[in-house]
């Protein structure tokens, strides 16, 4: 079973979205795990609750640091904790660009109304200000503009005659606790998801020069016009429950000594003899994708006519 995602939570204050996170994780069937909880006020609520549940936690004043002297820390906590994702839950701070890039497509958050609609802070009051009958609550990938960024996923919700602010921001944080764990248990599953790793494998080969892609033996695979196959993305081979990309190495001492170095890595592919071709893994959860890069680069240029082979990048 694929390794489940490691997802790091920022809060402000009381954290019932980490909470309500950290509690749909629990299920065996969850893809991700809640590695840690961090804070920006050392007396937030959540702390103590993610705490008593047995997650680490970190906590540090924002006062007298820059933004981003003060978000450079999180991310080292956040990496420290070898986060692959970052939720966001109630956290009730602007985020520096440089963040922000650095989780780009990993970071989502969770805002109390139909995004577009009622951005930024008092969005019930604005809600029964208008005189709106619907509500509601969004999840949303993180870019640079407050709550803005692509929906990932929404949920309605009534207003009632009567309401308050507060009774329309409790139905509504009953609302958010369901769509939270759903909507980041399925980004995260499609970040590991086989097709997606076929588009980033397929995007940084036929980033190279003359690359092309054709099936082979019903795997899609990766040559050089003119020139022999370079790279083969492999899922589920004849049933062997992997996926991975085949890529040139010098021989079969190479792929010995590369496999006796890093088993949980590389691989013997099937089926190809003893010709050098060594598999590298995509489903181990921690996939370093400059070294595909590098990979399939080198053995991109194993497999390039001369004249290609030669040129400088
Ligand atoms: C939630 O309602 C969340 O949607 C909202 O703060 C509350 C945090 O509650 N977030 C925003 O308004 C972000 N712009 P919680 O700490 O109990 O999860």
């Amino acid at each position: 079973m694929m390794p489940k995602a490691r997802v790091g939570v920022l809060i402000s204050g009381r954290g019932s979205n980490m909470a309500a996170l950290l509690y749909a994780s629990r299920a065996d069937d969850c893809p991700y795990e809640i590695v840690l909880v961090a804070a920006n006020d050392p007396q937030a609520p959540g702390l103590a609750l993610a705490a008593a549940e047995g997650v680490p936690t970190f906590a540090r004043a924002h006062q007298g640091l820059k933004r981003a002297e003060f978000d450079a820390i999180i991310d080292v906590e956040l990496r420290r904790a070898g986060c692959d994702f970052v939720a966001l839950a109630g956290y009730m701070r602007l985020l520096s660009a440089d963040f922000v890039a650095n989780w780009q497509d990993r970071m989502v958050n969770i805002h109390p109304s139909l995004l577009p609609a009622h951005k930024g802070l008092h969005v019930h009051e604005a809600v029964l200000a208008a005189g709106e009958t619907v509500s509601g609550c969004s999840v949303h990938l993180v870019t640079p503009e407050l709550d803005d960024g692509p929906v990932l996923g929404q949920t309605r919700v009534a207003v009632v005659p009567g309401d308050t602010p507060e009774t329309l921001a409790a139905r509504i944080l009953i609302a958010e606790h369901q769509l939270y764990p759903r909507v980041l248990a399925g980004l995260v599953s499609r970040a590991t998801a086989p097709e997606t790793l076929l588009d980033r494998v397929r995007q940084l080969a036929l980033a190279l020069p003359e690359a092309e892609e054709k099936l082979s033996h019903g795997s899609p695979g990766f040559f050089v016009r003119g020139g022999k196959f370079f790279a083969y993305f492999q899922r589920d081979h004849h049933g062997d429950g992997i996926t991975a990309v085949l890529v040139k190495a010098s021989g079969v001492e190479e792929q010995a000594q590369l496999i006796e170095n890093d088993p949980d890595l590389y691989y013997r592919p099937a089926y190809f003899g003893p010709s050098g071709w060594i598999g590298i893994r995509l489903d181990t959860g921690e996939t370093d994708w400059q070294h595909v890069d590098d990979w399939l680069t080198r053995s991109w240029r194993a497999s390039a006519p001369k004249r290609l082979a030669m040129l400088p990048f």
